[in-house]
């Protein structure tokens, strides 16, 4: 494949980890979407896959449209989607990112790995109304990372046990953040504050205790919870059947759960029975936190 067609493989990715609201994001090993990029006269979007009928075309208001506009940079993105919608596992943050990793290779940009996350949060933002960068982040750079101010920084911890499970349930960005407490107790924000430190230290040593139990927080799992149905049973059996911790992805609906990796299937059948016995079909995810972005 030359340069007039890249193809770019994005994964999924799992933002906030609790306490890390806006700030925190890891990268699934799996699923991921194909984002395809092919020079052409102007810019346009072709959607396949999962959930296709939702995407905007529009180059205006898909997030990958919005970056290939920003750059002026006339492609034709095809996006094949397999990373559910509306889930809270980076879903419209991938087609950003993968776009931006595309015409940078495309058009020999030389642009840092920090500046591709500015520029696909911009395209992100068309998704949920404010530009968050902790889905674009972990979907290029891969691993655990930080996205502070203009800094992005990424730690690969390894044997990181993952699962996620996504109910059916729609839950929009937009509307999750909608909900979000304007003023906090600043009691909560110190806790928040010890748990995401610990979770740094955790990421570092990859010790999936210490991430598990910095998961806990309380400034935003409690109101969005009430938008999961199921979301107490589901976290309580993920708990007793050994996660180290668990929390919503994102903005949810997916709840996502550390753990030892010869735990994942036990983890996964406990959390996606206890929606079933709420009435909630659910599909889990088995996986690892994995690479960023690749040229495939
Ligand atoms: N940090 C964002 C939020 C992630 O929680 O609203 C959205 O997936």
């Amino acid at each position: 494949m030359g340069k007039d067609h890249i193809r770019v493989r994005v994964p999924a990715t799992s933002a906030n980890l609790g306490a890390g609201f806006d700030v925190f994001g890891i990268a699934l090993g799996s699923p991921a979407d194909i984002i395809e990029v092919r020079k052409s006269e102007k810019i346009e979007i072709e959607v396949r896959g999962v959930g296709r009928e939702h995407i905007p075309t529009d180059p205006r208001k898909n997030t990958a449209g919005i970056v290939a506009s920003i750059l002026k940079k006339p492609v034709k993105i095809t996006i094949h989607r397999v990373i559910p919608l509306s889930s809270g596992m980076g879903s419209s943050a991938a087609p950003a990112a993968g776009v931006a990793v595309a015409l940078n290779r495309m058009y020999d940009l030389g642009l840092s790995n920090e500046e591709l996350v500015l520029l696909a949060a911009q395209g992100e933002k068309a998704a949920s109304g404010v530009q968050h960068a902790d889905n674009v982040a972990p979907a290029i750079c891969g691993g655990f990372v930080i996205t502070h101010k203009d800094r992005v920084i990424s730690l690969m911890p390894e044997n990181i046990g993952i699962v996620a499970v996504h109910p059916q349930i729609i839950v929009s960005t937009r509307t999750a953040r909608a909900l979000l407490p304007r003023k906090m107790w600043l009691g909560d924000v110190s806790f928040n504050t010890g748990s995401a430190a610990s979770m740094v230290v955790g990421m570092m040593k990859s010790d999936i205790g210490m991430i598990g139990e910095s998961m806990e927080n309380r400034m935003i799992e409690q109101v969005r919870s009430r938008l999961i149905r199921g979301y107490s049973q589901v976290r309580k059996r993920a708990l007793e059947a050994g996660a180290a911790g668990v929390t919503i992805s994102g903005s949810g609906p997916t709840m996502i759960a550390v753990c030892r990796m010869d735990e994942r299937e036990r983890i996964a059948q406990a959390m996606t029975q206890a929606f079933q016995e709420k009435h909630v079909k659910s599909e889990a995810f088995i996986t690892t936190i994995g690479k960023g972005a690749e040229i495939i």
